[in-house]
């Protein structure tokens, strides 16, 4: 078990064989202190029991392979799914950039997820651990799992719900969660998951673009020992959006909560009538079927679906998961994220559950009751893989190692880490700290539109900390100017994907202009998506991930709009202007500092700013509420009336705010 951290600044990957053994971990120890020296030069290697132990031994010539072949690459990995039919032809770029794939393909994910493991021996292994924050506890196998999704999808379609209609999810982390999302899945209806965090303005404008006509929530959900008021919220955003006719409720809570005689009904009661039957044939839904659309933030305030579908969606999960994570049968997974996002949509629920691993779902908050819950549940439930984001690692660093060294983390064996970039003291601390140095981390870099990891280290993938590393098989990206030239390595540009890959967002519910416009208008001559961020690539071809380059801002590695921001401010009535910019912040990557123009006559306040604050939290949810509201007299904008952020932002940071020639006045 044995790792090694090179501290020749000169040393470049090509020089160096993949396996370094017989250093021990104290050298990586020693190299964790120094963290002066400049972090592209450092290269930390797997140990061979890693390598020994890893599904892909080779990244070059398979990568290479997948680029000069990538049909056949695919081709090849789609094999391993099981298909109703197979496909006609692997990728259809007739339409560009509305790329498909598996054309002529019959599949559904629930199949491969689900109903091809219980003609195996997996039929009684475990799908899903859960464990409540209040310390209850549910297993299921994947046989219980089925009879649960089956059951549930027989009171779906007793409800009407029709193939290729839009259900919207709002609930805790309950596994009537990923039930509810695989029940729907299992019938070909599409799920929009809202994250549970969100609140009233965010969910009743995602229901309405949606056009959803069931809703399934909870009464709450736990955290921090308290119930939350999920139906609550739910109710507000229903008198605002006409469209629900059937609103189906989980009791987590058991707190009060206002039922509609005609539109609410009770999971447990639906559950328990005859019509949900555990037997319910798997819709065989076409490859380019719509399987979920999830909305995600953008440069505008209205909310942006991103659509992905049955079948390149269940093969670039699935491959990316078992590659990447190097998932065995004997493994225990724990993606610690919300199923309300992607990241819970692709390696919580489908990915994992694909490949037939055994799924951790928790409930509530890392620090609760006291901050070493993570580091219990590894050791209770032996976990062997732990993927979470860089905020939630920095928000447990900061409680100090005494409350992981209290416990045994030796099951571990590989990290990943997602959402932001990491940042080398908090992957230092992760991998000697959790990881007892001898966890590679697998930072893993992609988006709600890519569906699955794009840029990647494997197993064997020697890491450099803060770096995703190199590109996952078939896809091939590139650092670019605003012209589309590829800059030199070590200069900032702009991060594009030069190839299509299966997981791939086909378009944005109802708007396919919008699609065209936001990702491959400014490439348009080669055909290039536009990521949105900005980055770095060095000498070893590893990319370095800076930050998003338009109106996104990551706050905990929860992505959030300006523009959402703006219209929750403008929506109450002082406020007349509003701008939303990011600033840095220790914990959270980033945090939201706005700027507020008053409606004449009002009055700024200490109490107006808290005011304002809670106001935000309370439209969109507790993630978006501002670090600080600045009253102000006038915003910077352009001559065409576009807040200028970029000089907020300078201002606020002290830095010069560059060029201003386009500023109105
Ligand atoms: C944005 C996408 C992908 C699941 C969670 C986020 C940032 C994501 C990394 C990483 C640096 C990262 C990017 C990206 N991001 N992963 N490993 N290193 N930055 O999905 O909410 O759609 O956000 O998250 O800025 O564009 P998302």
């Amino acid at each position: 078990m044995s790792f090694y951290v090179d501290l020749n600044p000169k040393c470049s990957l090509k020089s160096h064989p993949v396996v370094m053994s017989k250093k021990d971990s104290a050298t990586s120890k020693i190299a964790a202190k120094s963290s002066e020296k400049d972090p592209v030069s450092e290269l930390v290697y797997p140990s061979k029991r890693v390598v020994q132990k890893a599904n892909v031994k080779e990244y070059e010539a398979m990568y290479q392979r997948s680029i000069t072949d990538r049909e056949g690459f695919w081709a090849d990995e789609a094999k391993k799914l099981h298909w109703y039919r197979k496909w006609d032809k692997v990728l259809d770029e007739s339409q560009k950039p509305f790329y498909k794939w598996f054309t002529g393909g019959k599949i559904n994910i629930i199949d491969n997820a689900i109903d091809r493991h219980l003609k195996t021996w997996r039929r009684n292994k475990i799908a899903m651990i859960w464990e409540g924050e209040p310390g209850d506890v549910k297993v299921l196998s994947y046989h219980a799992l089925n009879r649960e999704v089956s059951k549930f999808a027989n009171i779906l379609k007793s409800m009407g719900v029709k193939k290729g209609e839009i259900v919207t999810i709002y609930m805790p982390q309950i596994p009537e969660l990923p039930i509810a999302m695989l029940a729907c899945a299992k019938i070909g209806a599409g799920h929009s998951v809202v994250y549970g965090g969100f609140s009233v303005e965010a969910l009743a404008s995602r229901i309405d673009d949606a056009k959803s006509r069931v809703l399934i929530t909870a009464d709450g959900g736990f955290r921090r020992g308290k119930p939350t008021d999920l139906k609550g919220i739910a109710n507000d955003a229903m008198d605002r959006s006409p469209t629900i006719e059937v609103c189906i409720t989980v009791k987590r809570t058991g707190e009060e909560c206002m039922m509609q005689t005609d539109r609410d009904y009770w999971y447990h009661d639906l559950m328990s009538l005859p019509i949900a039957s555990p037997d319910c044939e798997t819709e065989k839904t076409d490859a380019e079927d719509l399987l979920f659309i999830l909305y995600t933030s953008g440069t505008t305030g209205r909310p942006k679906g991103l659509v992905h579908t049955h079948g390149g969606y269940s093969l670039y999960t699935s491959t990316t998961h078992r590659y990447v994570f190097d998932i065995k049968d004997e493994d225990r997974w724990w993606c610690a994220a919300d199923p309300g996002w992607i990241t819970g949509h692709s390696y919580l629920v489908y990915g994992p559950l694909i490949n037939g691993a055994t799924i951790m779902l928790y409930e509530g908050a890392p620090n609760h009751p006291y901050p070493n819950r993570w580091w219990s549940m590894i050791e209770k439930y032996g976990i062997t893989i732990l993927y979470t984001s860089p905020t939630a690692i920095r928000g447990l660093m900061r409680f100090g190692d005494q409350w992981p060294k209290r416990h045994d983390l030796s099951s571990l064996r590989l990290l990943g880490s997602v959402g932001e970039p990491i940042n080398p003291e908090a992957w230092r601390w992760y991998h000697e700290v959790i990881g007892g140095g001898h966890c590679p981390i697998m930072d893993t870099w992609w988006q709600t539109e890519t569906g699955g990891f794009m840029i990647t280290p494997l197993p064997i993938t020697p890491l450099k900390p803060g770096s995703a590393t190199r590109p996952f098989f078939g896809n091939e990206m590139a650092v670019v100017d605003d012209n589309g030239k590829e800059v030199k390595p070590g200069e900032e540009g702009k991060l594009v994907i030069k190839s299509p890959w299966p997981g791939m967002a086909r378009t944005i519910y109802g708007d396919p202009d919008r699609f065209v416009e936001t990702y491959w208008k400014e490439y348009e001559k080669q055909g290039w998506y536009k990521a949105g961020d900005s980055a770095r690539m060095d000498e070893d071809g590893y990319f370095w991930i800076i930050g998003r380059i338009d109106d996104v801002i990551k706050v905990s590695g929860y992505r959030l709009g300006t523009a959402e921001i703006e219209s929750a401010l403008v929506s109450h009535p002082s406020v007349a202007e509003a701008a939303a910019i990011a600033l840095p912040h220790e914990l959270k990557g980033n945090a939201i500092h706005t700027y507020v123009i008053l409606r004449a006559g009002v009055v700024a306040s200490k109490e107006l700013e808290e005011e304002l604050r809670s106001h935000v939290a309370s439209e969109l949810g507790p993630i978006a509420k501002p670090e600080a509201v600045d009253f102000t007299d006038a915003l910077p904008k352009t001559r065409s009336g576009k807040i200028m952020r970029r000089v907020l932002k300078a201002r606020a940071l002290g830095q010069d705010v560059g060029d201003i020639s386009t500023l109105e006045e």
